[in-house]
């Protein structure tokens, strides 16, 4: 049996759906692979650090979430300066990294995992920012220190996109992505399509608490831009920023578009796309209009599309039906698992 000490950077929705799912798979865990683990730090940004080396009780930490109080109280360790303090002094095995993501430089989260990394710490991150602005980076200091820097759940919560493309296609190249990848705006055009205002479908999905209080980020297509950007970044080996994507968001589709499209059987869909063009790749985020034999279609609310093709298999597609914070820590316990099995 391998024991493993694990921490956390960030204990928000993310963070305690994992906790709940680690607790919930933890002797499924043992029995199939031999791993045990214990929780030793917990770092969040308002609410205090804990570092406990004996183990933290994690029902403890989510009851205290949940009333929105700090956990310093469960604190074993000296005082805990800053998150980098934190990261020096959790001796953990491996980080899960999950703080808000920031779309223009991808900080702090992109300083705290090469804090981890260097410290000798396995990190698992559901950011998509530093994905974006220090992929490269990241990937080469983990590999020079013999650890990984994982991220499944950055694009499409726990769908096995970047795994798939690592571990299981060896040899492929990527030469085009296409997909629908922002749940927000997806739900919003299809609101729409039942007769709601954009402010209504707007409303909605702040409702349901999908999207922010400024929800120009998926209305603009940012964070459509941001996750096509990972994709690009990663399966097709080109680093890309979102400010080089040719983009559009939502914002122009009006009430009567949607009709139109209705009546003459098409559907209005947030589409992100890149593709070569000989040398050239050609990346956009763009509304258009699909019609009934696309797989984009059939893609309502929530869910999300990437289609992927490669020059050995032509086109991939995956769909992912009603993401939530569930699927984006699966997708980080299957990093965890995925690093440190041995069979
Ligand atoms: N929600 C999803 O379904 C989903 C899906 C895929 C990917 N993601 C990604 O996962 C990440 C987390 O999302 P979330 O919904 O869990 O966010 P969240 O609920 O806002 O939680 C963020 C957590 O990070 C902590 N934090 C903030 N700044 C920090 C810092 N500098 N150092 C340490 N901890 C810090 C916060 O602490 P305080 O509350 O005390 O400030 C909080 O515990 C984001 O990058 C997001 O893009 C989320």
């Amino acid at each position: 049996m391998t024991n493993y000490k694990l921490a956390f950077l960030g204990f928000g929705n993310v963070g305690q759906a994992l906790a709940d799912l680690l607790s919930k798979k933890k002797n499924e865990i043992v029995n199939n692979y031999d791993i045990n683990f214990s929780v030793t730090g917990i770092a969040t940004g308002r609410h205090g650090m804990a570092i406990d080396p004996n183990g933290i009780e994690l029902s403890k930490v989510c009851d205290l979430a949940k009333r929105d109080e700090t956990i310093t109280s469960l604190n074993r360790n000296n005082e805990l300066l800053s998150a980098k303090d934190f990261i020096q002094k959790c001796r953990a095995d491996v980080m899960f990294e999950s703080i808000p993501v920031n779309y223009e430089n991808g900080q702090p989260a992109v300083d705290l995992i090469r804090s981890s990394l260097e410290a000798g710490l396995h990190t698992v991150s559901a950011n998509k920012g530093p994905v974006v602005h220090a992929y490269q980076e990241l990937t080469s200091l983990a590999k020079t220190k013999g650890i990984k820097y994982y991220f499944e759940s950055a694009v499409m919560d726990g769908a096995p996109i970047f795994g798939l493309f690592r571990e299981t296609l060896p040899a492929a190249t990527v030469l085009s992505i296409h997909g629908v990848l922002n749940s927000t705006t997806n739900l919003i055009l299809s609101r729409m399509e039942k007769g709601e205002s954009f402010d209504q479908a707007i409303a909605y999905t702040r409702s349901l608490g999908i999207s922010e209080t400024d929800p120009s980020g998926d209305i603009d297509g940012w964070d459509a831009a941001v996750k096509l950007c990972a994709l690009v970044t990663v399966l097709m080996k080109k680093p890309i920023t979102p400010q080089e994507i040719s983009r559009t968001g939502i914002r122009g589709i009006t009430l009567d578009e949607i009709r139109k499209a209705q009546s003459e059987g098409l559907r209005w869909k947030l589409i992100c796309e890149a593709k070569w063009d000989g040398n050239q790749l050609k990346t956009s985020v763009s509304p258009e209009k699909v019609e009934i034999n696309s797989p984009f279609y059939r893609i309502d609310g929530t869910t999300s599309i990437v289609q992927i093709e490669s020059d050995v298999l032509g086109r991939l597609t995956f769909i992912e039906e009603n993401p939530g914070t569930h699927t984006t820590a699966y997708g980080m316990l299957a990093d965890f698992l995925n690093i440190v099995r041995k069979n």
